[in-house]
């Protein structure tokens, strides 16, 4: 059983496709442990919560230094005796710590086709304004490992997305999620929990059968 402690700031969207896919049997092997939040009282603990789900909330604000705050936030993910950290609409920098002792068994979704939009404040709707102001016709979303850089770890897995006239950032970023992110998460998921990824030299490969 692959246990996953996700990551939230808001809305939880990703993680209730987690969740669903969970609870329709359609992601085996997998357990959610814990969902952790940087912020009080937003819609993916609401989500946790209807569910049955243990949440956490750990605010920065409440340690003087980014090394406390990691130091709080090895404590609790070790607690949970988690396998794999999904960062599900999670908007704070992961600290050096959590990326050293999970070393690629940290995914994060993000709402463009890496390396385009991507990077420090390319997060939520301002990527796809990007998107809209520089006219391109095709977006999507990425599943990526996490590392020191800010979405610059080994692609796991892409889906493109089709821009159409009239878009807003808001229609975008719904068709992303819809047609993209909520499909690619739990897919991410499944190949960890089958043991079918490998890293070699910063590349993903995707092995045909389940590693034993
Ligand atoms: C989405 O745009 C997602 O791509 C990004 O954060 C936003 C909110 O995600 N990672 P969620 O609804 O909180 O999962």
């Amino acid at each position: 059983m692959l246990k996953l402690a996700v990551l939230v700031s808001g809305g939880g969207t990703n993680l209730q496709a987690l969740i669903d896919q969970i609870e329709q049997n359609k992601l085996t092997g997998v357990k959610i442990e814990v969902v952790i939040s940087n912020k009080a009282g937003v819609q993916a603990l609401t989500r946790a919560k209807q569910h049955g789900i243990p949440s956490e909330v750990i605010l920065k604000k409440e340690y003087t230094e980014t090394e406390e705050f990691g130091e709080a936030l090895l404590k609790l993910l070790d607690r949970y005796q988690v396998d794999l950290i999904v960062l599900a609409g999670c908007l704070f920098i992961i600290p050096e710590q959590i990326i050293e002792s999970y070393r690629n068994r940290i995914i994060n979704i993000h709402p463009a086709l890496i390396p385009a939009f991507c990077g420090d404040g390319y997060y939520g709707l301002k990527v796809h304004k990007a998107v809209l102001a520089r006219g391109v016709k095709v977006t999507g979303a990425t599943v990526h490992f996490v590392d020191e850089g800010t979405d610059t770890g080994p692609i796991i897995l892409q889906k493109a997305v089709n821009v159409q006239p009239g878009d807003t950032p808001e229609l975008l970023q719904q068709r992303v999620m819809e047609q993209a992110e909520w499909e690619l998460l739990p897919m991410a998921v499944q190949l960890i929990a089958d043991n079918r990824i490998m890293v070699e030299d910063n590349i993903v490969i995707i092995k045909d059968t389940i590693m034993e």
